[in-house]
């Protein structure tokens, strides 16, 4: 059994979905974030914070649990910035209760959702993992410091980790029945989608005078669904003994720039986008591009889907929500 810490969220929910395919899966969410509604129904489905000691607990002596796959954290950069606290207690001291309880039941692998944020600015246009990790953000700062404490642990206390840094996590479950929805929606893709549908009067482009071949921010969109199955060759890595303290990148290996991004939600959908150029948003590095050859060479893990294909379902999605 798998413990799935952050199963009602975006990128956690769509795990469960590709998991429970082959294991037998227990989400524990707050539901801060998240929607039970995304749960897959096979799924047990306990309401939790990950810091509440009593329930981790009861669930480490109830259930068989093998493997915690850990999702739960917030993740708005600009947020954490005017309120760090939050960012620190959520994701970094509630992850220790998470830890000590998974050390005092004996469970030893974890796999954790890292970000690209870690990186801060670099210089080097294909980020691969030996990168300097600089973070400019408490969001950044607050995985980072995580990172480091898997470390630590796996040395003095045999912890076996898969950390994995996403880069621009985007797209729907091909079914369309889950997908990307924040409240509020910060994320460039579903707001330009929340526009096509006529939910948003315009979009906003942030910042057109970075140092990129339009002057937007290049990142490097990744399918939910890849995202997911890099998650279950890492547990399956994991158990087999394969691997036990490495860090992995997330991303396609190819970059985007707002612009280019608009361009293409038009083509998918045939609308025509209403753009306003605005000021850059804090915090904002140029350009996040993921060279994944690590993950490719010792997961077997390649990403299927391009940004049209991550805009397509993404699409079907935001369509299903009107009906
Ligand atoms: N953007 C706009 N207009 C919008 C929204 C976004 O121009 O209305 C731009 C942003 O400025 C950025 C790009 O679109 O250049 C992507 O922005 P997102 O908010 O979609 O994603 P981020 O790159 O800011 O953040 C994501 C995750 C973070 C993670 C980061 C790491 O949400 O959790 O990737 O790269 F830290």
């Amino acid at each position: 059994m798998i413990l799935v810490v952050g199963g009602a969220g975006y990128i956690g929910s769509h795990t469960v979905k590709e998991l429970i395919k082959s294991r037998e899966v227990i989400v524990l969410d707050n539901l801060s974030t998240g929607y039970h509604s995304l749960v897959d129904s096979k799924a047990t489905f306990i309401k939790g914070d990950l810091g509440d000691d009593l329930i981790l607990k009861r669930i480490f002596s109830e259930y068989p649990i093998k493997a915690v796959m850990h999702f739960a954290a917030n993740s708005l950069v600009g947020e954490s910035v005017e309120d760090p606290y939050k960012y620190y207690q959520n994701n970094v001291s509630a992850t220790m209760t998470l830890l000590k309880n998974m050390l005092d039941h004996n469970i030893k692998n974890f796999i954790f959702s890292s970000t690209a944020a870690t990186y801060g600015i670099p210089n080097v246009s294909l980020i691969d993992e030996s990168q300097p990790t600089l973070p400019i953000n408490p969001y950044g700062r607050s995985k980072l410091m995580v990172e480091h404490i898997l470390e630590d642990f796996a040395k003095a206390y045999g912890l076996n980790y898969i950390v994995l840094r996403y880069f621009n996590a985007a797209g729907a479950h091909e079914s369309a029945e889950i997908g990307e929805s924040h409240d509020p929606e910060t994320h460039l893709i579903p707001i330009i989608l929340q526009h096509l549908l006529g939910k948003r009067d315009k979009i906003s482009v942030f910042g057109t005078d970075y140092d990129t071949k339009d002057g937007t921010c290049i990142r490097d969109y990744i399918h939910v669904t890849d995202l997911a199955n890099a998650h279950i060759l890492a547990l399956n890595a994991l158990l087999a003994g394969n691997r036990r303290a490495e860090i992995y990148n997330l991303g396609n290996g190819q970059g985007y720039s707002v612009k280019e991004v608009i361009d293409v939600c038009e083509k998918v959908t045939g609308i025509k986008a209403s753009i306003e150029y605005s000021d850059r948003r804090a915090g904002d590095p140029a350009k996040l591009v993921a060279s994944a050859l690590k993950a490719s060479e010792e997961l077997g893990w390649k990403a299927e889907r391009k940004l049209e294909d991550i805009i397509a379902s993404a699409w079907r999605w935001h369509k299903s929500q009107t009906k």
